[in-house]
């Protein structure tokens, strides 16, 4: 029988593999992975980028036990940016890289594989059906990349939380995760495969704001000591466009499992490696008859909200 996607049956579950600098909303994104029906998490990388990669290593490690996802492998990936010094950003996630939430010490060994080799063996053995996300810088993905070429051919889809079309985060020009290493990200951008890019504008969007953050609380445990916080936590106090925290890599998950909640377009999107002030900016043409990417551009943010709340409210964290 026709029908319309996710109208008439259950959607097919979706095989989701997120590399990521856990990090504030990092996490949360490791949350609606885990909660939501529709998504099957195969593993989680880590990457230096937030904090370090011993922190974003044992995040990932401490989140994984506390959403009691225990089956997931945990990797960890690259600790420096491919050419250049590491740019961290604890100013905005905490010293920890998850504000002031303090988790249980993981007591569950890490994936003896490096990120790189995960990230091969595990697209390359179920090809066309892993959805490989990116919340952190690319330098992972890009390492994989050339090791394995033909992980862009064996991906259903990638997708990255980064760039913009319009502002930069970390500078001016440019968002955090492209910032960090943009050697990294031009080389993902030109491998020949479409990247879903959800930057800044789509993200910001996403916005924590008052009636959101009570929602987070009323979640009960999970809400109170975890989410809410990890959302609240960074207070902007360089911008007044925006009222509260953009849960940016959120976004990114949330597009795997509901791209309908989405509006995008086709584009072009080069990456400035040489600026003096725009080092790091994603560079992008809507009007391209060579597009390498797809741009998110409106959420649908009610729809946004309601579909995250529903997921985030599966996951029993471990008391
Ligand atoms: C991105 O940078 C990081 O600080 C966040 O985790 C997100 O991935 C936003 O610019
Ligand atoms: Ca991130």
């Amino acid at each position: 029988m026709w029908h319309r996607y996710g109208m008439t049956s259950a959607a097919p579950v979706r095989k989701l593999l997120l590399d990521c600098d856990p990090g504030l909303d990092d996490a949360l994104a490791i949350l609606l992975a885990a909660g939501d029906p529709d998504l099957e998490l195969v593993g989680i990388t880590t990457v230096g980028g937030n904090v370090g990669l011993d922190g974003t290593t044992r995040n990932a490690l401490q989140l994984r036990e506390y959403f009691q996802i225990d089956g997931v492998p945990v990797a960890a990936g690259a600790d420096q940016p491919l050419s250049r010094a590491a740019e961290t950003a604890e100013h905005v996630h905490g010293a920890s890289g998850l504000g002031d939430v303090v988790l249980a010490e993981a007591t569950l060994a890490i994936e003896a594989r490096s990120a790189i080799d995960f990230l091969i063996d595990t697209i390359r053995d179920a090809p066309g059906q892993i959805h490989l996300v990116a919340t952190g810088p690319l330098t992972n993905i890009a390492l994989a990349l050339r090791q394995e070429p033909r992980l862009t051919e064996w991906v259903a889809s990638f997708t990255i939380m980064g760039g913009s079309y319009t502002r930069g985060n970390a500078t001016p020009a440019a968002e955090f995760n492209i910032f960090a290493d943009p050697e990294a990200a031009a080389e993902v951008f030109a491998a020949g495969w479409t990247v879903t890019m959800i930057g800044l504008d789509l993200t910001l969007q996403a916005i924590v704001t008052d009636a959101v953050g009570e929602r987070m609380k009323a979640l009960g445990p999970l809400g109170t000591d975890l989410v809410e916080p990890l959302a609240t936590f960074w207070k902007n106090p360089l911008d007044d466009q925006w009222d509260g925290q953009a849960l940016h890599d959120v976004c990114a998950v949330a597009f795997v499992a509901r791209p309908e909640l989405f509006t995008s377009k086709p584009a072009r999107v080069e990456i400035e490696l040489a600026g003096e002030f725009t080092a790091g900016m994603t560079v992008v043409d809507f009007h391209s008859d060579a597009p390498n990417a797809l741009v998110p551009m409106r959420l649908d943010v009610a729809g946004f909200w309601d579909y995250v709340f529903a997921a985030w409210g599966n996951v029993e964290p471990r008391g």
